[in-house]
């Protein structure tokens, strides 16, 4: 199965309320955009997003210009059938987060939970912060949520690499400096604790 198939399979197999990763309020992720991005105009985009109650919340807060990118279609389907006529102003993407093409400076704040832990290839990694070095805007934030380094090996049956903030920021080089870092224990749906590293970049 390649990357995408996999991850259909997931969305097509599996309740999103069940997933490891499910959070019923994406607290800490709404509480740095809300710090980095206060303006209602921001230009966010979630990429990697599954079927994240963030766009929901984000909504509901006023935001008007919101991305979400994933590569499922199903797992983008969810969302837009549980926002209903919520879901019409947002940009809904169905795309790998290294092929698609994204416009240059498109956006203010790039929000990545649990993504680019499972970029387990070098080359991968270099080709991820390609692009987010195209589409965000000189001054605009990243924000990445990966495993921390006492986080788990492997998620949904993939291997994963984890992260100190140290070595996560690294991983994003010059064109970066750290705003701030945070370490949240996540709950799973079925009780598990997983760390999280979360790193605020913004882009010189
Ligand atoms: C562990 S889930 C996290 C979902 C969501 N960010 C959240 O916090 O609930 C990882 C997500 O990344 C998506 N994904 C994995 N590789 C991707 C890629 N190369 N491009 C875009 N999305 C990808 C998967 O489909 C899945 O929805």
């Amino acid at each position: 199965m390649n990357r995408t198939e996999h991850w259909e399979h997931v969305y097509r197999t599996k309740a999103v309320d069940t997933v490891s990763w499910y959070q019923a309020e994406p607290t800490l992720s709404l509480a740095i955009i809300a710090e980095v991005a206060p303006s209602r105009d921001a230009r966010i985009i979630d990429v990697g997003a599954g079927a994240s109650r963030l766009t929901d919340a984000l909504l509901s807060r006023g935001y008007e210009h919101l991305t979400v990118l994933d590569i499922s279609e199903a797992a983008l389907e969810v969302s837009r059938a549980r926002l209903g006529d919520a879901a019409a102003p947002v940009t809904w993407i169905a795309a790998d987060v290294l092929e698609v093409t994204l416009a240059p400076s498109a956006y203010d704040v790039w929000h990545d939970r649990a993504v680019f832990h499972f970029l387990t290839d070098a080359a991968d990694r270099a080709r991820y912060v390609q692009q987010l070095c195209t589409a965000l805007r000189a001054g605009g934030y990243a924000i990445v949520a990966t495993f921390a380094d006492d986080g788990p090996l492997r998620c949904s049956g993939l291997e994963t690499c984890r992260y100190s903030d140290i070595a996560l920021v690294a991983e994003f080089g010059e064109a970066f400096e750290l705003v701030a870092s945070h370490r949240e224990e996540h709950t799973t749906p079925s009780g598990g604790v997983q760390a999280f590293t979360y790193v605020v970049l913004r882009m010189r």
